[in-house]
């Protein structure tokens, strides 16, 4: 961890509320010629270039950037590490690209070096598009999580993840069994939660591959340790759910599974959504779940369009997910970009701060972190980006028609990928160059 100031000079854009709670105007803060200092791996200062560089000491290091912006780091609520090498998988819908794709590429990670080989691949990724948070699912494999965690424990970032937990209706190769997911998840709690920046999921995969006797233990060692997070996939695809109310025949519905082995709470967030219902939007807030909006994936499984308006009616913490591999795009700008269609095929709008909330903020209050990342606040940590005007031709060029920060910013969404991405830093180091 640096303990030496130092300064980054460029345009700063945050979010500080939600757009949808305070207005458009009131949810940001912006410095046309800002100035970001960081000591210590947190923030120490924000403000204009002119009132913040007279109290700097004359030999501190200010890097300035002239076309670029600086945000905070972008938060993924909804990824899956073993799902890297499966991007783009053609032709199905969730149940069966689960079964013909996805339990054969998870299976690889029976081997310890293929784990370690592709965490390695996932966080460059991850950096590489400017996302500093994420909330990972690890294969049924206790090393797809160790892999995960010791790499990023080296670059000293803040993730969350947990080992797949799944007992049934998947292939013998990839399942566990209630006792012993508790115990191995158990095992990565006792050596991965709470050391550095790192944080634990319990993390069944849905309800569908979970026992009741699975879930019951789920439950439990979410009451065993304090802070631990809950992660699971709901109400994603029409098939699922009619699956789910035959399983679960006794439970009202799918939320109501997992209502029922208490697995709702301020740190429990749930992937898609895109079929719940009011009482279950209503029920999901009132218990301060979180729900991951994850638009490429719900469009390439072709399972419906998320309906964020009644979200925000209800109050809900949502957060944006790549879902990665059945999302397309790791870069959480190219998600926001389909975020945005998915609002207008609804005859909504998606404004492009409520989409910097989103990536940023919001995240962080799905997960309960906004008091640490998600901002440019002082005190909280220096995960941020620089994200280059420049960075292809077209985006160059239109930028130069663009007339304030609110169409700068829609633009970059709007074209925006890795290559916009130009650095990124976690605790106040440079883990990524363009
Ligand atoms: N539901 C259960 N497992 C999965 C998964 O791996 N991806 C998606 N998108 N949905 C799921
Ligand atoms: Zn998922």
């Amino acid at each position: 961890m640096p303990s030496t100031r130092k300064a980054y000079r460029a345009a700063i854009l945050h979010s500080i509320a939600d757009p949808a709670v305070v207005g458009i105007e009131a949810s940001y803060q912006y410095f046309e010629d800002g100035l970001l200092v960081t000591e210590s791996g947190r923030i120490s200062a924000l403000g204009h270039a002119s009132e913040l560089l007279a109290s700097l000491p004359a030999d501190i290091e200010i890097v300035h950037h002239k076309d670029a912006l600086i945000t905070p780091g972008f938060i993924d609520t909804h990824i899956h590490l073993p799902q890297t090498g499966m991007v783009g998988a053609y032709g199905e819908q969730l149940l069966d690209w689960l079964n013909t794709y996805t339990f054969p590429c998870e299976s690889q990670f029976a081997d310890k070096a293929h784990a370690e080989e592709v965490a390695g691949i996932f966080i460059k990724e991850l950096l590489r598009n400017g996302t500093t948070t994420a909330l990972v699912f690890g294969s049924v494999h206790p090393q797809s999580v160790d892999s995960f965690f010791e790499q990023a424990q080296k670059l000293d970032l803040r993730m969350i993840a947990g080992k797949v937990m799944m007992d049934r209706n998947a292939p013998d190769y990839l399942t566990d069994t209630a006792e012993s997911s508790y115990e191995q998840s158990k095992a990565l709690i006792e050596r991965w939660h709470g050391k550095g920046r790192l944080h634990y999921a319990v993390t069944p995969r849905f309800a569908p591959t979970s026992t009741p006797e699975q879930l019951t233990l789920a439950g439990q060692l979410l009451s065993e340790y304090p802070d631990l997070y809950m992660q699971t996939h709901i109400s994603e695809n029409l098939q699922e759910i009619e699956w789910v109310k035959a399983l679960f025949p006794e439970r009202k519905g799918y939320l109501d599974v997992y209502d029922h082995y208490q697995l709702l709470g301020e740190r429990s967030v749930f992937a898609h959504g895109v079929h719940l219902c009011d009482d279950e939007c209503a029920r999901l807030a009132e218990t301060g779940s979180a729900v991951a909006f994850c638009p490429t994936s719900n469009f390439f499984l072709g399972s419906g369009l998320f309906n964020l308006p009644m979200a925000e009616k209800h109050n809900l913490n949502v957060g944006l997910g790549t879902d990665v591999g059945a999302g397309t795009s790791f870069s959480l700008l190219h998600t926001l970009n389909e975020a945005y269609k998915v609002m207008q095929l609804q005859g909504a709008r998606l404004s492009p701060f409520k989409s910097l909330y989103l990536a940023t903020l919001g995240g962080a209050r799905a997960l309960r972190l906004e008091d640490r990342i998600g901002t440019l606040q002082p005190g909280t940590d220096a995960d941020f980006l620089v994200l280059d005007y420049h960075a292809t031709p077209l985006l160059s060029y239109r930028l130069q028609q663009a007339n304030n920060i609110a169409e700068t910013l829609f633009v970059l969404m709007t074209l925006g990928d890795d290559r916009t991405v130009l650095q990124t830093y976690a605790a106040g180091n440079l883990v990524h160059q363009r």
